[in-house]
């Protein structure tokens, strides 16, 4: 009888002779049934510096995942390799593999102008555009023709700012430049931006560090409602804020991701020791 490891399943149908398999170093469920993106032993170098170290992950579809850990643990790194955003660092290296949809994101052939437009992503300090709330949200769809006339531009533009939960507070004034809004409403107005091109994933990191209570909240209660239609996943130094919008946390530690599981699961009965001191804040 032939043995069937993990590894011979999941290459089921591929060319590979040795499929790359989830580092057994972190504890937790690792894969998911319905990966949007699957990482695998990356390794990421700045330099010589190691940042990154041996991580693998699967991104759910239709979910959150949150990334959590000290200062300097590598969240923003493994953040940024999933849409390539570390290729604008010259002495960025990044080995192993990251695939969304089966599509390996680092293949040579892969465009990464439409790359980002798959895998959105959202920073700590909301960047606007200096540009009209309207050419904000636009600018994407128009790179990347997604309206054939000024109606349906209106019209992405609209549900865009919809989706974000700020119509309703921008529709008299679409003219007037994005940095005139507050930080709250200009962060939800980047995130506008970012859902206009019809993203699959969106990247935040750290999207409601500048943001006050109350447009901390907004943002949260719209990246909660934005899940059932996006994968979102989401750095975060608030782990209320973890606990409450994402459906799954990654806790990583020096570069290595330790443990990930079921928010609720990480929160409650963390399994490794690491993770049980950062969430009781014994250490970070
Ligand atoms: N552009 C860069 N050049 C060189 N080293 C970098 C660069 N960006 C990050 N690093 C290093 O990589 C490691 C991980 O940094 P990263 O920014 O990913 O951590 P982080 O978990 O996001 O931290 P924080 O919570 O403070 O944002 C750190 O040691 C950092 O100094
Ligand atoms: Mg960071």
């Amino acid at each position: 009888m032939i043995e069937v490891t993990v590894s011979d399943s999941m290459e089921q149908g591929t060319n590979r002779t040795v499929g790359p398999v989830a580092s057994e170093k972190t504890l937790g469920s690792v894969y998911v049934d319905n990966p949007r993106m699957t990482a695998r032993n990356v390794d990421v170098f700045y330099g010589d510096k190691q940042a990154i170290v041996d991580v693998s992950l699967d991104i759910g579809s239709s979910q959150v995942i949150s990334f959590i850990g000290p200062s300097g643990c590598g969240k923003s790194t493994f953040l940024r390799c999933l849409n390539r955003m570390n290729d604008t660092i010259d002495i960025c290296r990044i080995d192993g593999e990251i695939k969304i949809d089966e599509q390996d994101i680092y293949d040579p052939v892969v465009d990464v102008v439409s790359l980002r437009a798959r895998v959105g992503m959202v920073f700590q300090k909301p960047n606007p555009f200096p540009k009209s709330i309207f050419d904000n949200v636009a600018y994407g769809p128009r790179i990347h023709g997604l309206a054939a006339t000024k109606v349906e531009l209106d019209q992405v533009v609209e549900s865009a700012l919809h989706r974000a939960g700020l119509w309703t507070e921008v529709k008299d004034r679409l003219d007037q430049p994005g940095t005139g809004l507050s930080g709250g409403q200009q962060q939800r107005l980047c995130i506008a931006r970012a859902i206009a091109v019809s993203p699959e994933v969106i990247l935040m990191d750290e999207p409601c560090s500048a943001l006050d209570p109350i447009a901390t909240a907004k943002v949260e209660e719209l990246i909660y409602e934005l899940r059932e239609q996006y994968t979102i996943v989401i750095v975060t130094h608030s782990m209320q804020q973890a606990a409450r919008v994402s459906d799954r946390t990654a806790y990583f530690h020096l570069g290595k991701l330790i443990e990930v599981g079921d928010t609720k699961q990480v929160f409650t009965n963390p399994m490794h020791e690491l993770t049980q001191d950062y969430i009781t804040g014994r250490f970070g």
